[in-house]
Order: C-alpha cells, then sequence, then structure tokens
C-alpha cells in the first residue's frame, strides 16, 4: 500500500504503542494522540520511539470532546493531508458493581470509550468519502461480547462499538471505506495489571491458551485489518482473546 496518514488514538497506551509501530513498519505516517494533561509523558514516549527507530508523531486531544476531536483531525490535515487509517483504541476502565457505581464513572467510561468513536470518526468520514479510501478499525473488548462482573459501563460502551460499527460499514461501504472492530481478551498492559492479582489469576485460569495477550498480538490483527489485502473485509470483528469467548 501507498504511505498513507494514520490516525491511533490512544496512541501512546500499550495497545496503541504497538498499533503505532505496526502501522510505521508498513509504512505509514503515524500520529499518536494523547491526553493533553499527559504531555510530558508523550514527549518521553515519542524519544524513547525514537531511539528504537520509530518516527512518531505525536497530537494532543480529549477524545471524549466533540471539540477537541474536531481540533485534532483539522491539525492533522494541516501538517500531514488528509486522514486515511483511522484506529479508535481510547480507553479506559473504572470498574464497580452497579450497586457502588456512581453516574461519574459511567459517564466518564461511556464518553471515552464510545462516544470517543463518534467524535472522532465523524471528523474523518467525509475526507476518506472523498478520497476513496479509509480503513477504520476500533478496539472493542471480549467484555463488550461476555460481559464482565463490575464493568456495566465498560461492557455496554464495547458493545456499543460493534453497533456503530456494522452501520458504518454499510453506510461506506461503496467509497472504498472499510470499518471493523478488533476485540482484545486478557491483554498485558497497565489496564490489566489495576486488576487485583487474585482476581487477574482466576480470569487468567479461564483463558483455553493458558495465559495473557500481548499488545503485538493486537496490534498484528488491527495491521492486516488496515492493509490493502483487507479490501473485501468489513463490519467484521476479530477476536483475539486466547480462545476464552467463541462466538
Ligand atoms: N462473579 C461473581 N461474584 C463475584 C465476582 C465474579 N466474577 N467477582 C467478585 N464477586 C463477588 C465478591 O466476592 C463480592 O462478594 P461478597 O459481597 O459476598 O463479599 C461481591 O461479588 C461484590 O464485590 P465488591 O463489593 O468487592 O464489588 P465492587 O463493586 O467493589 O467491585 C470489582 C469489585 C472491582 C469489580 C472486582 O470484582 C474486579 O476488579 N473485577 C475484575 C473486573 C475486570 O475483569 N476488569 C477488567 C479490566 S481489564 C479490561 O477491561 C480490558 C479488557 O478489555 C479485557
Amino acid at each position: 500500500m501507498s504511505k498513507k496518514v494514520a490516525l491511533v488514538t490512544g496512541g501512546t497506551g500499550g495497545i496503541g504503542t504497538e498499533v503505532c509501530k505496526e502501522l510505521y513498519d508498513q509504512g505509514h505516517i503515524v500520529i499518536a494522540c494523547y491526553l493533553p494533561v499527559e504531555e510530558q509523558q508523550a514527549y518521553q514516549w515519542q524519544k524513547s520511539l525514537s531511539e528504537q527507530g520509530y518516527e512518531l508523531n505525536i497530537e494532543p486531544c480529549d477524545v471524549a470532546s466533540y471539540e477537541s476531536s474536531g481540533k485534532l483531525v483539522e491539525s492533522i490535515n494541516q501538517k500531514y493531508g488528509t486522514v486515511d487509517i483511522l484506529v479508535n483504541a481510547a480507553g479506559i476502565t473504572n470498574d464497580k458493581t452497579l450497586s457502588k457505581m456512581e453516574p461519574e464513572q459511567w459517564k466518564s467510561v461511556l464518553s471515552t470509550n464510545l462516544d470517543s468513536i463518534f467524535n472522532v470518526t465523524k471528523h474523518v468520514i467525509d475526507q476518506m468519502k472523498d478520497t476513496g479510501f479509509g480503513r477504520i478499525v476500533s478496539v472493542s473488548s471480549v467484555n463488550g461480547q461476555k460481559g464482565q462482573f463490575g464493568q456495566t459501563n465498560y461492557s455496554a460502551a464495547k458493545a456499543g462499538i460493534y453497533g456503530f460499527s456494522k452501520v458504518l460499514a454499510q453506510e461506506v461501504a461503496r467509497k472504498g471505506i472499510t470499518v471493523n472492530t478488533v476485540s482484545p481478551g486478557y491483554i498485558k498492559t497497565n489496564m490489566t495489571d489495576a486488576i487485583p492479582e487474585e482476581i487477574r489469576n482466576s480470569i487468567v485460569e479461564q483463558i483455553p491458551v493458558g495465559r495473557m495477550g500481548e499488545p503485538t498480538d493486537i496490534a498484528k490483527a488491527i495491521g492486516f485489518l488496515c492493509s490493502e489485502n483487507a479490501a473485501y473485509i468489513t463490519g467484521a470483528n476479530i477476536h483475539v482473546n486466547g480462545g476464552m469467548h467463541m462466538c
């Protein structure tokens, strides 16, 4: 595939970093977006990746905000051109059983994990239609499919991503744009590190391959969906969960 402009939300995170590296290895101009309050960490991340041979670009954005997402895309358009590849990888958890969950815990997870998909995709979709090419991959979760104790907010948001993606896939199928989801299982990142060890161990016991996944496992699947070879795959979901949930 010729050189494309690829935007990865949550690009400086555990899975996001490997996605950025994968798309860079495919020859694309890659922009990772980071939360404005995490600017110092983002510069450190960029420096460390550069030392490993990855020249990645960074842009601030709060993807939970429609306005901030618009500014992000505007800035990318000015500096690099139109966005050809969008990977929606920004996400947070805030686990609690529903009895204990505060409205703010619901809202923050829904806005960062689901509203963000609308906020960013809305700002790139027309430019993809104009160029006649686009790849959109959103990171859902095994827990959006099977549900997870303590995650009414997260599972609802991740399940919503499937509906969004299947509809958008139909709306833009004739414009050279594919829209897909990848659903990670339990992957070694800061997010899963935050699960109390005892609970995490009991979850790992339920994974048929007997271990947690690596961020590269997800990045490889996303990289494939972003490639020329995946032009006939749209409205699809790829499970990358070690066999934890099969459907
Ligand atoms: N099934 C049934 N019962 C369970 C349970 C389960 N899976 N987990 C906990 N319980 C029980 C507890 O033992 C407790 O029982 P008692 O009341 O009899 O003591 C009861 O349910 C309620 O527990 P808490 O009051 O402690 O509940 P809480 O509101 O404080 O929340 C929790 C607990 C934070 C949700 C904790 O259970 C937890 O961390 N669970 C793991 C959640 C998880 O897997 N998150 C994934 C994060 S990573 C991710 O999401 C990435 C991805 O995409 C895969």
